[in-house]
């Protein structure tokens, strides 16, 4: 149903973000020159970029509003644009017909947007863009995973008291370390391709075969596990029991030989499947590294524990939560492309029309006129209910 062009909602607001340990920003400079173009008037809330090396003057002179106030910005925006879901007074200072633009998470934090509806507001969220070609610059999830898989490749190689690469020295040959990397989406991938810059020999796994010719276009070798899944949209379905286990088995060895393990498994809205046993890491070489990226879905690693770097029978097993904020520079101009990519598509003339027969649209708008769109969402709060 096509319901045009509503009034004209036409200043944005940049607030900073409060969660704790958020460096990044929503907008850049760049970013609100793009917004200025499209006829967006843009608040930005002092030091809201500073966190992430964008300082205040860099917004100003790319034509920004420097607010001191974030009552003041959240009254006078029509679109907030954000990065982490809203806090609960952050909530509470958004008003009916408002846009609000960020990762919302509809699956994790579905109790949230049913309060978005129900405050009338037009949430909007960057982790439900559809993987298809065209949404592909808007495609925060991507962006956000490149940045995870290179870091954990750094935090890995800072952590493992060996080099990576092979080294001739007059102290002799100095073997590469070894580095498996589960899951080959598109953190694992930049991972392979960090590790193998690094010059770290790397083998991969992945339960979807596709992703085999990328692996091997990177330089790793692909591991033939014979355990795969089915795809939905791009993404991988949750294993059977007997599978899981079957693939944890045959990862156990290939653990073994690794100095470095890094973790990317994941099935969207669910717990992160458990591909590391205890019994596994008890068996792994001293010293070596497990960096966990789904953590903050569980942990790929049974003894993971999020946001926290343990050792555990010599190994060192990292949890890391937000990696992309710890490189919040390259991260927000990234992610705020993306963003900045979906409201030019959503408003081509600098104001929003609704088009629910365009598959961007469906996919990311989560609430409007006090109703949940989004039905993923409805899915999820009727299994809450259950
Ligand atoms: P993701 O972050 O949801 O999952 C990461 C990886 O874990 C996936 O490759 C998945 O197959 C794998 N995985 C899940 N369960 C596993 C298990 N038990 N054992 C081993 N691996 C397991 O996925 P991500 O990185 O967000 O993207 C998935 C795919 O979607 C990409 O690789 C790509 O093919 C596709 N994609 C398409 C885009 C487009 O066309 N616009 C944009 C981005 C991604």
């Amino acid at each position: 149903m096509q319901q045009g062009a509503n009034a004209p909602l036409r200043t944005l607001g940049v607030p900073r973000e409060r969660a704790p340990r958020e460096r990044r920003v929503a907008a850049t400079p760049e970013t609100v020159r793009q917004f200025g173009r499209l006829g967006f008037q843009v608040l930005v809330e002092r030091e809201a970029g500073l966190a992430a090396g964008f300082p205040d003057d860099a917004y100003e002179a790319a034509g920004a509003e420097l607010v001191d106030d974030a009552a003041e910005l959240y009254r006078r925006a029509d679109v907030i644009v954000k990065v982490q879901r809203p806090l609960p007074d952050e909530v509470e200072s958004l008003r009916e017909g408002q846009i609000l633009i960020g990762f919302l998470q509809p699956l994790v934090a579905p109790e949230l947007v049913a309060a978005l509806a129900e405050r009338g507001v037009i949430a909007i969220s960057m982790d439900t863009i559809p993987r298809i070609t065209r949404a592909q610059p808007m495609d925060a999830l991507s962006s956000m995973s490149t940045v995870a898989g290179y870091k954990a490749v750094l935090l890995a190689a800072n952590e493992l008291p060996k080099f990576f690469p092979l080294m001739m020295t007059a102290a002799g040959t100095i073997r590469p370390a070894r580095v498996l990397v589960l899951g080959a989406g598109v953190a694992g991938l930049q991972a392979i391709a960090t590790a193998r810059r690094l010059g770290a020999i790397v083998e991969a796994f992945d339960t979807r075969p596709v992703v085999k010719e990328q692996v091997e276009s990177l330089g790793a070798k692909f591991l033939e596990l014979g355990v795969t899944t089915e795809e939905v949209g791009g993404y991988a379905k949750e294993l059977a029991e007997e599978h899981l286990r079957r693939e944890q088995e045959l990862i156990h060895t290939h653990c073994l030989e690794a100095d470095v393990v890094i973790t990317t498994a994941l099935v969207p809205g669910r717990r992160a499947p458990l591909l590391i046993r205890e019994e596994t890491v008890r068996q792994m070489r001293p010293r070596s590294v497990i960096v966990d990226l789904a953590a903050e879905m569980g942990g790929n690693c049974e003894l993971t524990v999020p946001g926290e770097t343990i050792v555990r029978y010599g190994v060192t097993i990292m949890g890391p939560l937000n990696l992309p904020s710890e490189m919040a520079y390259t991260a927000s101009q990234m992610y705020a492309r993306n963003v900045a990519a979906l409201i030019q598509h959503l408003a081509p003339k600098g104001e929003f029309v609704w088009n629910f027969e365009d598959e961007i649209t469906r996919g990311v708008v989560l609430t409007k006129d006090k109703r949940i769109l989004h039905e993923p969402t409805l899915e999820r709060l009727k299994e809450e209910v259950r």
